[in-house]
């Protein structure tokens, strides 16, 4: 499957269930002076995560263009030392507006990366928020994990690094659930697909996708500090590299090898050998 049939059946599946199919916002953020670049598919939702303004859908889907290289969310230091960082990728996303939450989102991620795409149950593991002293533990979503399907060994908590969202210092936030994927040839191996390599070091384990249930508004307050603040209904927010995906279904360990960049490596490797 092509980098851009991946696309399109992941806007497909969502068009299905009832999503809006909406166009990549620009990369320079219209309205929002808290982001230089845009960062994350929910960027041009942000009024409607609010409440600030209505649309005529509650369920959206699409393909993002992003830039991350400066700010909450900057991986520029990563660039050139792993396989799955990049500074502008696509996000695939899945938006709910106060319509379903944590339990439809996960059963249609599931559904879409197993029923669908037919990755391998075994290979998979899935992160969900442990808590702190600010929001208490996810533990409705490991259970809705496990009755997707996952064996209750693979659901991981993690703290507020990996399993909180928020889009800057202040706006809609959430906990959230991630799903990464073992990369390696041998899903067997008990010392390589194993819990310690999720969030941890190397290309091997990687995530994939990121599931937001938005349920705060961070603001700054006047006297120092931040609060969070319950949003009008709990909503959904999710990302998923499509480089990221397409390096999984195409086999290669590196997103570079996928077809979506190979072809700007090779040419620009042309180029230079012209000069
Ligand atoms: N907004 C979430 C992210 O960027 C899905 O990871």
């Amino acid at each position: 499957m092509t980098g851009s049939e991946i696309r399109q059946r992941f806007l497909d599946f969502f068009e299905q269930r009832g999503h809006k199919v909406v166009h990549s916002s620009p990369l320079l953020p219209a309205n929002d002076p808290t982001l230089l670049f845009t960062n994350a598919g929910m960027n041009q939702f942000k009024d409607v995560f609010l409440g600030n303004e209505k649309r005529d859908y509650t369920r959206a889907v699409s393909s993002q263009k992003c830039i991350r290289a400066g700010g909450k969310h900057n991986d520029l230091d990563e660039v050139g030392k792993t396989a799955r960082h990049h500074t502008f990728f696509e996000m695939l996303g899945n938006f709910s507006f106060g319509d379903y939450f944590k339990e439809d989102a996960i059963k249609f991620a599931w559904q879409f990366l197993v029923d669908d795409l037919g990755l391998e149950v075994n290979r998979l593991w899935f992160s969900v928020f442990e808590g702190d002293e600010e929001v208490g533990p996810d533990d409705e979503a490991r259970e809705l994990w496990i009755k997707a399907g996952a064996a209750p060994d693979r659901v991981l908590g993690f703290g507020r690094k990996d399993n909180f969202w928020q889009m800057g210092d202040t706006g809609p936030c959430g906990p959230c659930s991630e799903i990464h994927y073992y990369m390696g040839d041998d899903p067997d191996d008990p010392s390589k697909n194993s819990p310690e390599w999720v969030n941890g070091p190397g290309d091997t384990t990687m995530e994939i996708w990121n599931l937001v249930f938005m349920q705060y508004n961070r603001i700054a307050l006047d006297e120092g500090g931040f609060l969070l603040e319950p949003l009008p209904a709990p909503s959904v927010d999710t990302g998923m590299g499509l480089e990221r995906i397409t390096a999984v279904m195409q086999k290669v360990k590196n997103n570079y090898d996928t077809d979506l960049l190979r072809p700007l490596v090779e040419f620009t490797a042309d180029r230079a050998e012209i000069r």
